[in-house]
């Protein structure tokens, strides 16, 4: 199978690289290196698939139509598995524009490149458990009302999904949209939680803990979330939409404890106040994806955290070190 994947050098993109490169697909990445956090990162992330012939990259930014367009055409692929955005809620309150143009014009010229060829290829697009807002109401299910977005980034992930079935509507694209939720593990988005903190806990320094701890988050393992994309590209028919988390949300203090635990170091709190932009639950029913894509998140919190901490560690640390 000839699969393209855009933002193939981020944390889930070149997991998911790898996974399909494994599985004997041919691949071409898109990505544009974008510095919401180092591009060496992102490279480091691509070594071992820019050693296998079956896989080549494609330095070019999706907002750039005519070059979308131009490697699309070439490829010929039979799925587009698209994951480049600009991702984080709390930037994008800063930066709405940015997040507009990359994260919904940039998916609206993949499906224009998609739809131009004689063959569609199956379009796998990630989303997001932000579009869900912040609801007291839970679990989340794909069948949930989404009209309340607290954020342009899950503005930016609602309005992809509605371009994506504008798309199959008008042209018979098969579309399935994931909303992923909070994935975490190696080559972790040095942006988030469990990579911040798991950098102040191991280096003695206080953790920011936003509100009173109680926050929820449905951290899910990232190679599970890969296993997701990959079932939706096998089953990828006519127009779907999929949760993909792990059902069973874990609050902030306990996450906190969990990476002491697998630091085996305590933890020193800074309490701050919420954060405009930030819901407090997470949670995702996961029975569409379960009867219909045979998907089955495995790895529970504690042993994905001490993944990600040897991870962190042979990498980060070295990283950090200069070595
Ligand atoms: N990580 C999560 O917990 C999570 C949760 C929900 C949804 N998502 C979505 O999953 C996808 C992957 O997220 P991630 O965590 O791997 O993020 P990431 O930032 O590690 O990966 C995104 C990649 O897209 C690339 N990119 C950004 N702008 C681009 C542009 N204009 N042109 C080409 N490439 C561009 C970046 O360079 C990066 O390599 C994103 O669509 C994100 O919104 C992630």
């Amino acid at each position: 199978m000839r699969i393209l994947v855009t933002g193939g050098a981020g944390f889930i993109g070149s997991t998911l690289v790898d996974r399909l490169l494994a599985d004997g697909g041919e691949v071409v990445a898109i990505d544009n290196f974008d510095p919401f956090y180092a591009p060496s990162r992102k490279r480091s992330n691509l070594a071992v698939a820019l050693t296998n012939p079956r896989f080549r990259l494609v330095e070019t930014d999706i907002r750039d139509g005519d070059s979308v367009r131009r490697v699309v055409a070439d490829f010929e692929p039979d799925a587009i598995a698209h994951l480049a955005a600009k991702a984080g809620v709390r930037p994008s309150i800063e930066q709405p524009s940015t997040y507009t143009e990359v994260n919904v014009i940039g998916t609206v010229h993949l499906l224009e490149a998609a739809c131009r060829l004689s063959r569609l290829p199956r379009f796998i697009f990630a989303s997001s458990s932000s579009v869900y807002g912040d609801r007291p109401d839970a679990p989340f299910r794909e069948t949930d009302a989404v009209d309340h977005p607290i954020s342009p980034y899950a503005a930016s992930k609602k309005a992809s999904e509605l371009f994506a079935h504008t798309f199959h509507h008008l042209h018979g694209l098969p579309v399935t949209g994931l909303r992923f939720f909070t994935a975490y593990g190696p080559r972790n988005r040095p942006d988030l939680a469990i990579a911040k903190f798991t950098k102040l806990i191991d280096q003695g320094e206080p953790v920011p803990m936003f509100g009173d701890g109680t926050t929820r988050r449905d951290y899910t393992y990232v190679d599970d979330i890969v296993d997701g994309v990959v079932r939706a590209i096998d089953r990828c028919t006519t127009h779907h939409l999929y949760n993909l988390g792990n059902s069973s949300p874990i609050s902030l203090r306990a996450m906190i404890a969990a990476i002491g635990k697998a630091l085996g170091k305590t933890p020193l709190i800074d309490p701050r106040p919420e954060q405009p932009g930030d819901v407090r639950q997470t949670y995702a029913d996961i029975h569409r994806a379960e009867a219909e894509l045979g998907y089955a998140p495995r790895l529970p919190f504690a042993e994905g955290i001490a993944r990600y901490v040897d991870w962190y560690r042979a990498n980060v640390l070295t990283e950090n070190r200069g070595l």
